[in-house]
């Protein structure tokens, strides 16, 4: 089989770099001349644990290439994956359409034989049939079809998400579209994922409902976190217990603050949009996406009350700035919020982040960005962990108490024990345990 993956950003890169490790001959195209040519000299523009490895093997094999030419790619392709970005559109938060179009007319201009075109870009219900109008202008309802086919990759397991799903959706009205895509997924279904085939509304709808889903469940325990804090409780313990409960699941119940990336804020805002427009308003979402706002924005006034009140004249070291570890995607990421908020409060910001500070550098000015850890903490009033990158678990505390002025620390992942903490000689806050805490260690301890 051969495919075209048209947009070689996150979503193109991975989805491609995947199929051709199932044996489909893969063209991933892309109008950035400067990218093409560094996939083409073996360069990974992202940073994906596993990406280049499974980029290497199928570019050497022959079955993965890269180009600028949307007609060569297309020209005899069994399908096309339209996989360009759908960003927030300015003013109104309804997903930015114009380059699926884009990319729907070019393929309309190029498509001699039966063509099926698929859409793994996040789109609103609803997209589908337009990209079958735009593809009707120029083509006979004979040589194409329209799937919907959502992606649920997070970033940092992009390729173990891709290669082993919960499932697969397919989204099409078309027996014949059906059999192209089942047979594209065939590696998965030999090792039977479940594959969902539904229509193309509600293939398109399952994508925005997962990820507004699961931004509620994050934005649900970190609600209980704030209420653990003034009533004695322990969220983690809360987590717990309620996700012991099969119908609840212990999945995506860590409370911290507050989600980001290039994925949850933008498809909860697109989703209450259409929701609004569909007159069947999620007034739930609606509420998850402003809650997760404010404590992103709250989480520096947490910081400076940490700080006995102030932050003026003090410095602070921030360790993680990415929007969760294993990436170097600071989009829409809580440090973004912090960050500025602590240095109009006249703090000096001193940052590491293990792989995203030359995002974090076009995105936040004014820092000293630091070479490690421990660099970062010297001097400083305060340590703050805002991304739970795994060499932050195991610091070194005499270590970081020699470093700091002041023994405070203040996790917002909750990576160290607060038993601990207090046992080291730190002042140290975390999420959601209140008093409850140091008791239950103790218990644990006694057991
Ligand atoms: C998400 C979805 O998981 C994926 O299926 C979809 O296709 C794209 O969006 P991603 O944005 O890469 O993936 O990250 P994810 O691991 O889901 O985390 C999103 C945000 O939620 C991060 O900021 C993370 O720190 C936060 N989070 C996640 C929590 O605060 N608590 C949790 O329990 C889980």
């Amino acid at each position: 089989m051969r495919i075209a993956v048209i947009g070689s950003g996150y979503v193109g890169l991975v989805s491609g770099a995947c199929f051709s490790e199932f044996g489909v001959e893969v063209i991933c195209v892309d109008n950035d001349a400067a990218k093409i040519a560094r996939l083409q000299r073996g360069e990974i523009p992202i940073f994906e644990p596993g990406l280049d490895q499974v980029v290497q093997t199928n570019v050497a094999n022959g079955r993965l290439r890269f180009a600028t030419d949307l007609g060569t790619a297309v020209e005899g392709a069994d399908a096309v994956f339209i996989a360009v970005g759908t960003p927030s559109r300015r003013g109104d938060g309804h997903a930015d359409l114009s380059y699926v179009f884009a990319a729907a007319e070019e393929i309309a201009k190029t498509v001699k034989d039966y063509t099926v075109v698929v859409t793994k870009s996040t789109v609103p219900v609803g997209t589908g049939r337009k990209v079958a109008e735009v593809l009707r202008k120029r083509l006979p309802e004979s040589k194409f079809d329209v799937v919907s086919n959502p992606e649920f990759l997070r970033e940092g397991s992009a390729i173990e998400d891709f290669m082993r799903p919960d499932r697969v959706v397919i989204g099409t009205d078309s027996e014949r579209a059906a059999g192209v895509m089942r047979e594209l997924y065939r590696p998965l279904s030999l090792i039977e994922k479940p594959i969902l085939f539904t229509s193309l509304e509600t293939a398109e709808l399952i994508k925005y409902a997962a990820n507004s889903f699961l931004a509620t469940k994050i934005t649900f325990i970190n609600q209980i976190a704030d209420l653990c804090e003034n009533v004695g409780a322990d969220v983690q313990d809360v987590a717990r217990g309620i996700g012991l409960d099969g119908r609840i699941g212990r999945k995506f119940l860590h409370a911290g603050p507050g989600f980001g990336g290039s994925c949850f804020p933008k498809d909860c805002l697109a989703l209450v949009k259409t929701a609004q427009e569909a007159s069947a308003p999620l007034t739930i979402v609606e509420t998850v996406v402003a809650s997760n706002d404010s404590r992103k924005q709250h989480m520096a006034e947490r910081i400076i009350q940490a700080c006995g009140g102030s932050v003026k004249a003090k410095t602070i070291a921030v360790l993680g700035l990415t929007f969760k570890p294993n990436t170097d995607d600071m989009r829409d990421s809580p440090s973004l919020a912090i960050v500025p908020a602590l240095q109009q409060a006249g703090a000096t910001i001193r940052a590491f982040d293990p792989e995203g500070m030359s995002e974090a550098k076009k995105q936040l000015t004014g820092i000293t960005f630091c070479s490690g850890s421990y660099e970062t903490m010297e001097g400083a009033h305060a340590l703050v962990i805002v991304t739970e990158w795994n060499e932050f678990r195991a610091l070194d505390l005499d270590r970081v108490k020699s470093l700091l002025k002041t023994p405070t620390i203040i996790d917002l992942r909750n990576i160290y024990k607060p038993a601990d903490m207090a046992e080291a000689g730190f002042h140290y806050f975390s999420i959601g345990r209140g008093a409850a805490a140091p008791v239950r260690q103790r218990l644990q301890a006694k057991s």
